[in-house]
């Protein structure tokens, strides 16, 4: 692990939040209040921690939230860094390698993202069950020799989607399942690329979400992502995204994530008090 994940590990230590964290989230676009739910929250801006990304883009806080939901050690990242905003599809480095140092086990990526399946409307969720990355970057390029060369095989961990969709039963709310296709950003596609993602078995595109699951493959953290799809994608079904509308959308959907998310978390109790019977 880096330097700068020990030094945060240290400092959010010392403020207090649990010795432990258990399962953490990162909060997408308009997503972030998904947080004020936390009982006895310990709030610490990304400013006080070292190797935690500076964030540029509207609709983002940038805070990590630790405390207790639902019985449940949980740290929640409210906002996250993307390739677009520096080039660096590392931004995220430093964070999850201060989760993993924290003892989290299992990490839940939330996206706003667009849909390329006319079958999953704007509002709705989509649980990522696997990605396309063709734009040529990856997270590990550099990084020290056969360490990189991890497989993504099971990415998006099958246990954690089994116990989402558990959970989506007692929430009450719709997630639908599908490929998620990376672009770089920060402009939104062309039609004639969204033609393409659905061509090359695209459900949804977005922004953010691969690069992470890379870097947190690579520290051995079972992940998982959902997204929010807040619009679809441009020229398909007269979808013409802009940042507004993601926004907007993600805020209203916002909701039912939280719902999902917290019903999540009970569901795995229960899971897990079944098993050890
Ligand atoms: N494309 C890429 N990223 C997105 C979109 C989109 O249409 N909507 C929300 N994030």
């Amino acid at each position: 692990m880096s330097q700068e994940a020990e030094a945060s590990l240290e400092i959010i230590q010392s403020r207090g939040g649990p010795a432990e964290i258990e399962v953490a989230f990162v909060l997408g676009t308009g997503l972030g209040n998904m947080a004020d739910t936390v009982e006895n929250p310990v709030v610490i801006p990304y400013a006080d921690l070292p190797g935690f990304p500076k964030l540029t883009v509207s609709g983002h806080d940038a805070n990590l939230v630790v405390g207790r939901l639902e019985d449940t050690n949980v740290a929640f990242m409210q906002g996250r860094s993307h390739y677009y905003e520096r080039g660096d599809s590392r931004a995220m480095a430093t964070p999850l390698e201060t989760l993993a140092l924290m003892g989290v086990h299992s990490l839940i990526l939330t996206a706003s993202a667009g849909s390329v399946n006319s079958s999953f409307y704007p509002g709705a969720m989509m649980l990522v069950t696997d990605h396309i990355n063709f734009n040529g970057l990856n997270p590990l390029i550099g990084v020290a020799s056969d360490g990189g060369f991890v497989s993504l095989t099971g990415a998006y961990d099958p246990r954690l989607a089994k116990r989402l969709k558990r959970a989506v039963l007692r929430a009450g709310v719709t997630l639908h399942e599908g490929v998620y296709m990376w672009f770089a950003g920060p402009s939104f596609e062309t039609p004639a690329e969204i033609k393409m993602a659905r061509m090359l078995g695209a459900d949804a595109v977005g922004m953010s979400i691969v690069p992470e699951v890379i870097l947190a493959r690579r520290l051995g953290l079972r992940t998982t992502a959902i997204a929010m799809l807040t619009n679809f994608g441009a020229g398909f079904q007269h979808g013409d995204p802009s940042h507004a509308q993601t926004r907007e959308t993600a805020a209203q959907g916002a909701i039912a994530l939280k719902r999902l998310l917290r019903a999540f978390l009970r569901t795995k109790e229960e899971a897990w008090v079944v098993s050890s019977q």
